[in-house]
């Protein structure tokens, strides 16, 4: 089944599309203003002493805007910016490639950065700390190791999973970011600046009644404008009502929080264990789900909003979840100490 709020990586045709909707600038990246203030002046310190930047990590869920903020950092430093994957570099050789391509203030951005092997991972220490590539010629005791020095550049990593990132490289990276979701204000104006786009006008409550359903991600905010587009369209309607909206969305299956199937089968599961923490592994067997999915794409915005609670011994359904499916709370404390006995 295609998540209508997936938040992985999207296919090629959308990402065509997404282009066009992709923020060109700082006035058009809406929320996150903590991490914009940051980054001005960042950049604007080492622009002053005609330095490149400092090597920038992001991290959180997908979807909020990682890879176009490196973009409007690169237009921002007046700097070309490569673009690569964790999982596309396989070899230390492929990497050291890239870099002796690199040009002085040169972006390299890595996305899924935590991905990369160690080997590469490797070769990417001393090009960070000191701008050098150290790449050993020969093997045994005939082994050498040849230094080439490399251009100033800032690499820019991004990853779904801080915590699986070595202790080595995170350390390297002199500013790190963590991306937060954004509030129904904040997507309703990425929704209304996108549909002008789109040669639509959405309505404020239309755009308030996307952003609502949009798990706080701006990817599934555009990827539901579009949708409702289509339906309006349909209709011949060159503005995006409200009626609209809330009827294509419980036609396309997104309920008034934002869930799809997924939450709803991860809260439901949750809920059926009346109280008792369950397991990463066990709820990702239930649902057929691998745990890195469960984990990046599906949890955070659950927690961020209360929905579920990280406890020692597993996740637990919150009393907002009962509530939701208007069920009353079980009494946790009781049925622990139930289970320790
Ligand atoms: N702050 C924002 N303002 C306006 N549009 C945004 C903002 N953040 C993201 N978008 C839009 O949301 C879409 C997804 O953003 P982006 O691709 O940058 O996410 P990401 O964090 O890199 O996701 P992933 O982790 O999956 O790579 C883009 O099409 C972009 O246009
Ligand atoms: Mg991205």
């Amino acid at each position: 089944m295609e998540r209508l709020v997936e938040v992985e990586q999207i296919s090629f045709e959308e990402d065509k599309n997404e282009v066009n909707l992709r923020p060109s600038s700082w006035d058009d990246y809406i929320g996150q203003e903590k991490i914009k203030r940051n980054l001005k002046v960042f950049i604007e310190a080492s622009k002053k002493r005609a330095e490149a930047l400092d090597h920038i990590l992001f991290y959180g869920p997908p979807g909020l805007g990682k890879t176009t903020l490196s973009y409007l950092i690169s237009s921002e430093m007046n700097s070309n910016i490569k673009i690569t994957a964790g999982p596309m570099i396989e070899k230390s050789g492929d990497l050291a490639a890239i870099l002796t391509n690199l040009e002085e203030g040169d972006i390299l951005f890595i996305d899924e950065i935590h991905r990369l092997s160690p080997a590469v991972e490797e070769i990417l220490y001393p090009a960070m700390e000191d701008y050098r590539l150290d790449i050993i010629i020969g093997s045994g005791p005939a082994a050498q190791t040849v230094k080439i020095d490399l251009p100033r550049f800032t690499l820019i990593g991004a990853t779904t999973r801080a915590g699986m990132l070595s202790n080595p490289l995170r350390e390297r990276f002199g500013m790190h970011f963590r991306m937060q979701f954004y509030t129904h204000e904040e997507l309703a104006k990425i929704i209304q600046k996108a549909a002008v786009k789109l040669n639509k006008h959405c309505e404020d409550d239309a755009a308030l009644e996307i952003s609502r359903r949009s798990r706080g991600t701006p990817r599934v905010a555009l990827r539901l404008l579009r949708r409702v587009r289509d339906f309006a369209e349909v209709e011949n309607e060159d503005i995006i009502m409200k009626e609209r909206c809330k009827y294509a969305l419980d036609e396309l299956g997104v309920n008034e929080s934002g869930f799809d199937e997924m939450d709803i089968n991860l809260l439901e599961l949750l809920v059926s264990n009346k109280g008792k923490p369950m397991g990463l592994s066990t709820i990702a067997a239930a649902l057929s789900e691998d745990e890195g999915t469960i984990e990046d794409a599906i949890e955070p915005y659950l927690l961020a909003n209360g929905f579920i609670e990280r406890t020692a011994r597993g996740r637990v359904a919150s009393v907002k979840t009962y509530e939701m499916f208007r069920l009353s709370y079980p009494n946790s404390e009781k049925l622990e100490e139930g289970t320790l006995f």
